[in-house]
């Protein structure tokens, strides 16, 4: 199989970054970390990246506060210099247009906290507890124009336990994340659209 060229776009602490570098480094996900791509200059992802000796960038998005096409055209120049080939989203927190969803249309990839359609946007570890369920979960999916649709590629679940706070709800679901986005991303890159699910 032709090894893509994987950017990762991150805007925070970048565990689930970490965890597909891992898997592409060890062979997991037979794919090559090409960059990894911030959105805040703050970010941790970016020392992890250094260790991990990943090529990184930075695209400040509150310097482009107000102007999307040119935060977007500058994340494309970026990718374009980095020979990106697939994008995944992990832990990106910024919105991105139609056309630039477009663009990746089929070749990028995002994960969100929950067990989708429930709970798109934020806050959704608190909205789990909230809503009386017994499970929570996460959601690969890709990544098409509307947010948190995308059709699903994966998905992970935990079970909510009796007083749960959403800090530890997050953290058990986190594992989580780490095991399911680089078996996903495997799949997808194998031409493989069938959603798998962990337990
Ligand atoms: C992860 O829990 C990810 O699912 C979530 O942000 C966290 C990033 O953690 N993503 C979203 O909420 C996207 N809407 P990380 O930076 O340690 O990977």
């Amino acid at each position: 199989m032709n090894r893509r060229r994987v950017a990762i776009l991150v805007s925070g602490s970048g565990t689930n970054m970490v965890a597909l570098v891992r898997a592409m480094q060890e062979g997991r996900v037979v794919a090559d970390p090409a960059l990894v791509l911030s959105s805040d200059p703050a970010a941790g992802a970016l020392q992890r990246a250094a260790e991990l000796g990943v090529p990184a960038a930075v695209v400040d998005a509150s310097a482009h506060r107000g102007d999307r096409a040119g935060f977007e055209a500058a994340l494309q120049r970026a990718l374009d210099a980095a020979g990106a080939e697939f994008i995944c989203l992990a832990g990106f927190m910024r919105i991105l247009t139609p056309d630039f969803v477009a663009r990746w249309q089929g070749r990028m990839l995002n994960i969100h906290p929950s067990l989708l359609p429930l709970f798109p946007g934020l806050d959704t570890h608190a909205r789990a507890i909230a809503s009386g369920m017994a499970v929570h979960g996460a959601t690969v999916h890709e990544v098409t124009a509307d947010l948190d649709t995308g059709p699903i590629r994966g998905q992970a679940i935990v079970p909510i336990e009796p007083g749960d706070t959403p800090e530890r709800l997050a953290a058990r679901l986190l594992q989580m994340e780490h095991r399911l986005y680089p078996l996903v991303l495997d799949r997808v890159l194998r031409g493989e659209t069938a959603p798998i699910l962990l337990t």
